[in-house]
């Protein structure tokens, strides 16, 4: 798909399932917009975190509050911007007061991440946070014992962190958010060179 059908997909994408949370959910009630996501739609690397907060509920654009300002200086540190990426929420609308999703409100959005992660096909998925962690490599991980390890799940790789906002309220994630951000050149390096064909591997030895 070039650049501009996948826009295209995501706009229509949005608008239709903008109308389903809508019917089945009362989580837009009392928020200004939805915040379906951002970024380059033909990015290979997809960031998702787990719902918007005031400042990307007034906006309209996740991560521009102060979590957001952490996550441009974790991407900067590694010499990469928004524009290299996608990035998308679990949850489009702001939760009340920014408490946690419920499980009922996880489902009611499921789709809409689903397809986005099927229009955008990004070869790494990084996860930020429990939410996010769940919703991609399904229950029964631990943050605490596998941020920064690199899984496989369908046919994707999935890097699980931190939440910027975790390192927020708790400063010594910080430094360790800083550290697994530090792996992930080398993580695409590796999908890229392991997606190539096997002269073109053999070449650039
Ligand atoms: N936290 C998130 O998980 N997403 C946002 O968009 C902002 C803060």
């Amino acid at each position: 798909m070039t650049v501009k059908t996948k826009a295209q997909a995501l706009r229509a994408l949005n608008e239709e399932q903008l109308a389903v949370v809508i019917a089945n959910s009362k989580l837009h009630e009392g928020t200004k917009q939805a915040v379906p996501g951002d970024g380059n739609p033909e990015a290979d690397i997809l960031i998702i975190g787990e719902a918007p907060g005031k400042k990307e509920d007034e906006l309209g654009v996740p991560f521009v509050g102060a979590a957001g300002k952490l996550l441009a200086s974790l991407l900067e540190s590694i010499g990469m911007k928004r524009e290299d990426i996608f990035i998308a929420n679990v949850i489009k609308h702001r939760p009340p007061d920014n408490r946690d999703p419920l499980p009922e409100e996880i489902e009611v959005y499921r789709p809409w991440l689903e397809k986005q992660i099927e229009i955008i096909d990004p070869k790494i998925i990084i996860t930020l946070g429990r939410f996010s962690m769940d919703f991609i490599l399904g229950s029964g991980f631990v943050i605490s014992q596998i941020h920064g390890q690199p899984k496989r799940k369908n046919g994707r790789v999935v890097v699980p962190l931190y939440h910027p906002a975790a390192a927020l309220y708790s400063g010594n994630l910080r430094p360790v958010l800083f550290e697994d951000f530090k792996k992930i050149p080398k993580i695409i390096e590796l999908v890229k060179q392991s997606q190539k064909p096997m002269e073109r591997q053999q070449n650039l030895l």
